[in-house]
């Protein structure tokens, strides 16, 4: 099964799909870009990540080269080539090549990259058990609702956690919990499930939109709004949600176990919730 490569408007060999060392995407971190994966082969909620496209692009002020339908074939083209069983889809959108300068190229046409990778299911015994977390200070810029690809705070605290034995990191913006560097974070408060509002300070993440829904479905109450650190290390239950990460337990904070009564086990709403989402992706 190969994997592909997209440059473009052209399908290669991700071993051949190279760009300019002048790409403003490598340069300045000018650009955007979305993971999506396929259940049964279908990717997941496309609709969603190419809206969210197209908010990020509309954000930064980068014209996207094609229509939505265009992104909709090249994506499913990509799919059908790889031939894996799942995928994971990775599309960056940058400003493009052009001599180095902070301003805008005006010739400049963006460049568009894919990748489509297989997708590996989560360890299964890990959406199991749950995993540990770290909370870090959340010193990303002031546009966490941009996908943009200017991840090094993302990066640094994902690397923290695993030098840590963690599995992810959680944000902290002024004593409120944000979300995690990969992940959105959801916590458990007597039957209550809060996570973060929608807004500049978090990612709204497509996973996030569907849990919350189907959360509302199985008849739990939600509340977007700002938890603090205090109510996440004091939580009855904490999961986190994403594309990679689907519906995850979090069984530790800093080292200090959480869950019915410390006993760092999910909880019965995360498990509620896990169970809602698997069986929506069917
Ligand atoms: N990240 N918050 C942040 C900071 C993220 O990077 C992600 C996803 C999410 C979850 O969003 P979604 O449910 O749409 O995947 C929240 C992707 C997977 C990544 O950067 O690899």
């Amino acid at each position: 099964m190969p994997d592909i490569g997209f440059v473009n408007d052209r399908f290669l060999p991700l071993e051949e799909a190279t760009v300019s060392v002048e790409d403003r995407g490598f340069q300045f971190g000018d650009g955007i870009y979305e993971v999506i994966r396929t259940y049964h082969g279908q990717p997941f909620q496309l609709d969603a990540h190419l809206a969210r496209l197209e908010r990020s692009a509309k954000a930064v002020e980068l014209p996207l080269p094609w229509s939505i339908q265009q992104w909709v074939t090249y994506i499913r083209d990509g799919i059908t080539r790889s031939g894996y069983p799942e995928s994971k889809v990775y599309l960056q959108l940058t400003r493009g090549v052009a001599p180095r300068d902070h301003v805008f190229p005006s010739a400049a046409r963006p460049t568009a990259v894919m990748t489509v990778r297989e997708m590996k299911p989560m360890d299964p015994a890990l959406q199991a058990s749950g995993v540990s977390v770290i909370t870090m200070d959340d010193w990303r810029w002031g546009r966490c609702d941009i996908k943009s690809v200017n991840l090094l705070p993302n990066v640094l605290a994902r690397q923290k956690a695993k030098q840590t034995g963690a599995f992810e990191a959680v944000f902290i913006r002024s004593g409120r919990v944000t979300e995690g560097a990969v992940s959105n974070v959801m916590i458990v408060k007597a039957g209550l499930v809060l996570t973060a509002p929608e807004g500049e300070q978090i990612l709204s993440g497509v996973t996030r939109t569907i849990v919350l829904e189907l959360t509302k479905k199985e008849g739990l109450s939600v509340e977007e709004r700002f938890v603090s650190l205090d109510d996440l290390q004091r939580a009855d239950e904490i999961f986190l949600t994403g594309t990679t990460v689907e519906v995850l337990p979090v069984v530790r904070v800093d080292g200090k176990a959480i869950g019915p009564g410390g006993s760092g086990k999910p909880g019965p709403v995360t498990l509620k919730v896990q169970a809602a989402f698997q069986r929506f992706v069917g």
